[in-house]
């Protein structure tokens, strides 16, 4: 069997496209553009990567965003300020902290400290704690990314094994709660796997739908898939660099012998990656809105 190839980029497209429109009505409704700080703190390669990639984003949907980039050693105390007066800026819809920080920043502080309402990747405990209820939240973006992938490509959850790898705050935590929800998109028994889990291939065999955030550059394996699964890979890892200077990436999953396998898959560039940006977009217009 091959399997359907899930594609994340065209899917985000289709996301983005609407969320451009809402965005426009923000606009026009309240004569100002929904607008995205991105605070980036140090010179990390792949944080600078990812931030421009969120700021093209931006300017493409005609969602504002502000750059507010900080030396390494920027004292926590400042950090903090910057916070509180992006958080009472008016002109400021929603808030951005790109992770990992530098080692001498609570990050979990700094993250709380962004208003709720202004939470742009749904981390702060609010946020968790009031998608943990069922009630209405900004949703973290990753998670959110791979529901959306489900959704829009018809992929069944309701009554289906699934099977998380991979416990994160930003992925597999929430993602388990998201996929348990009592709620026709949802509707799914969770096993969540972690790095204690004994037998991983054996949890992950029971999978109809398995999603693999451990981490790990191709922990999962052909062996490990029932057939005709759906496999959603959230992993990235560069594994080289390509002829043209580019970076090769590859995901939690063995792509090649995987898709042999499985009934629909996402590939590694170009699956949940473009997924979360687009989410993030759609938060920043939720934002703006509230
Ligand atoms: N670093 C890697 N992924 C993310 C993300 O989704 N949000 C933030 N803030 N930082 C990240």
């Amino acid at each position: 069997m091959q399997a359907r190839i899930l594609d994340g980029k065209a899917i985000a497209a289709e996301v983005r496209a609407e969320w451009a429109q809402h965005a426009a009505e923000v606009h026009k409704q309240r004569g100002r553009a929904p607008s995205l700080a991105v605070v980036l703190v140090g010179e990390d390669p792949a944080s600078k990567s990812y931030v421009r990639g969120k700021r093209k984003a931006a300017a493409e949907m005609g969602i504002l965003s502000r750059d507010v980039d900080l030396p390494a050693d920027t004292p926590e105390a400042a950090l903090r300020d910057e916070v509180d007066k992006l958080n009472a800026d008016p002109a400021i819809d929603a808030i951005l902290v790109q992770l990992p920080l530098p080692a001498h920043v609570n990050a979990d502080a700094l993250l709380e400290r962004i208003q709720p309402a202004k939470d742009a990747d749904g981390f702060h405990p609010v946020n968790l704690g009031r998608m943990l209820l069922g009630q209405d939240c900004l949703l973290p973006c990753t998670p959110a990314g791979v529901m959306e992938i489900l959704g829009r490509s018809q992929i069944k959850t309701q009554g289906t094994e699934v099977v998380i790898v991979g416990r994160s705050r930003t992925v597999g935590r929430p993602l388990a709660n998201m996929l348990s929800a009592k709620s026709e998109s949802a509707n799914a028994t969770v096993t969540l796997c972690h790095s204690a889990t004994i037998d991983l291939a054996k949890h992950c065999r029971q999978a109809d739908i398995l999603i693999a955030a451990a981490g790990q550059a191709r922990i999962i394996t052909a062996d490990m898939i029932k057939p005709g699964a759906t496999v959603i890979d959230v992993g990235i890892h560069r594994i080289g660099t390509t002829p043209k200077g580019r970076p090769k990436l590859c995901g939690d999953v063995d792509f090649d012998t995987a898709k042999e396998v499985a009934s629909a898959i996402t590939p590694v560039p170009g699956g949940v990656g473009p997924m979360t940006i687009a989410m993030l977009m759609r938060n920043t217009v939720l934002a703006a809105r509230k």
